[in-house]
């Protein structure tokens, strides 16, 4: 199969390209054996091919695939799997720039009737990374504020619409006006530009009394600026660095101290191995707010068509010029093909 290995942390995104490997097997009783139709470009994927997440460190080294978001199409299933071969599935798991990838069944959930593959892509595993962080950790409520810091990126887009969907006002941070205009969209009631000096008060001003939010969702790394956002008592979640390349924030602990704020990690993948239950139960209920039509894919405009797309559009997330998801499109003739082998059912 074509696949994008990396066999060595690379520093310029031009010097990848898709080659020929063996297909993947399976390597437990669980696994599923799936053809990729799509796959997802993530903020992961970027630190991963130049070797600056902390994973690097030891679990993904050299020879690796790259990739980590995907959906396609079961070819094969344990006996005891209920999703048979041709059932459409979605998930995350690494080695997803490929045409083929195997992965445990606890990893995907079945595509939902009404989304295509691509749709289904671009939520990925992120609807249950900002699920576990807002409901599981931040336990965010009706009525109260959180400010979501990255709210344009894959897990920011369903940050805001969880958070809607649970009836919380949302402020969202991004970097250009077009962002803003696609975060009101999906539902943000205010919206700030993190170019503008002093956004943190900006923030507190579209709080009763400027006294701050109740939650902060940060997928970029600012906990200073967050606890400045912050209200008394306040909960602030860590998702994520995206703005950090790879370089860690101090942050003064007594800023924690002085707003009695909790501040809290969320790793999802982790999560999942320590308490696989817990897990289930975060994709559970994100699935029912998809299912309840409270979630929407974000695709982002431009089309990457084949594994041969992945340095433009890796360079297209570096450079800032994507939004929500950037898909790849591996095999969309597969999703066709099963369609129309359906319709004529
Ligand atoms: N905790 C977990 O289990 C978990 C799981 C998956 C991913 N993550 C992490 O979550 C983070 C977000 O991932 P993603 O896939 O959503 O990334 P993404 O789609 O690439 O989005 C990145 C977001 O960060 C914003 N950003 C980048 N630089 C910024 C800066 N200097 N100041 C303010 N905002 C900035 C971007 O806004 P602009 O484009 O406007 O700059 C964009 O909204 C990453 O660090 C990723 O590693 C964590």
């Amino acid at each position: 199969m074509k696949a994008i290995q990396i066999d060595r942390f690379v520093t310029d995104l031009a010097n990848i390209s898709p080659k020929n490997v063996p297909s993947p097997k399976p390597q437990s009783p669980k696994a599923l054996h799936i053809e990729i139709t799509h796959a997802a470009i993530t903020h992961v994927d970027l630190l991963y091919v130049q070797g600056l997440h902390q994973n690097n460190k030891r679990h993904v080294q050299p020879p690796f695939i790259l990739g980590t978001e995907f959906s396609g199409i079961v070819t094969s299933a344990p006996p005891t799997s209920s999703l048979t071969p041709g059932t459409r599935v979605f998930g995350g798991g690494l080695g997803s720039f490929a045409e083929e990838i195997c992965v445990d069944e606890a990893h995907v959930r079945r595509v939902p009737a009404q989304w295509t593959n691509a749709e289904a892509c671009a939520v990925g595993a992120s609807g249950a990374v900002s699920y576990g962080a807002l409901v599981g950790v931040a336990q965010l409520k009706t009525g109260e504020t959180v400010l979501v810091l990255g709210a344009s990126g894959g897990l920011g887009v369903m940050a805001v619409q969880i958070a809607k969907a649970l009836g919380a006002r949302v402020v969202a941070v991004v970097g250009d006006a077009e962002k803003g205009e696609m975060v009101r969209g999906i539902g943000a009631d205010a919206v700030v530009d993190y170019h503008d000096e002093g956004w943190e008060d900006k923030v507190r001003s579209f709080t009763l009394g400027k006294r701050g939010v109740e939650v902060v969702y940060d997928a970029i790394g600012a906990v200073e600026s967050g606890l400045r956002s912050l209200k008394y008592r306040g909960r602030l979640v860590i998702v994520g660095f995206a703005a950090r390349g790879g370089n860690m924030e101090n942050v003064r602990a007594n800023r924690i101290l002085l707003k009695s704020a909790m501040v809290h990690g969320y790793r999802f993948g982790e999560d999942g191995r320590h308490d696989p239950q817990r897990t289930k139960d975060v994709w559970d209920g994100f699935m029912n707010l998809v299912d309840s039509g409270k979630i929407q894919p974000v695709i982002y405009k431009e089309e990457y068509r084949g594994l041969e797309a992945v340095p433009e559009a890796l360079e297209d997330a570096k450079n800032h010029k994507a939004w929500g998801r950037a898909i790849l499109r591996i095999d969309e003739n597969a999703e066709k093909e099963l369609q129309q082998h359906r319709a004529k059912l």
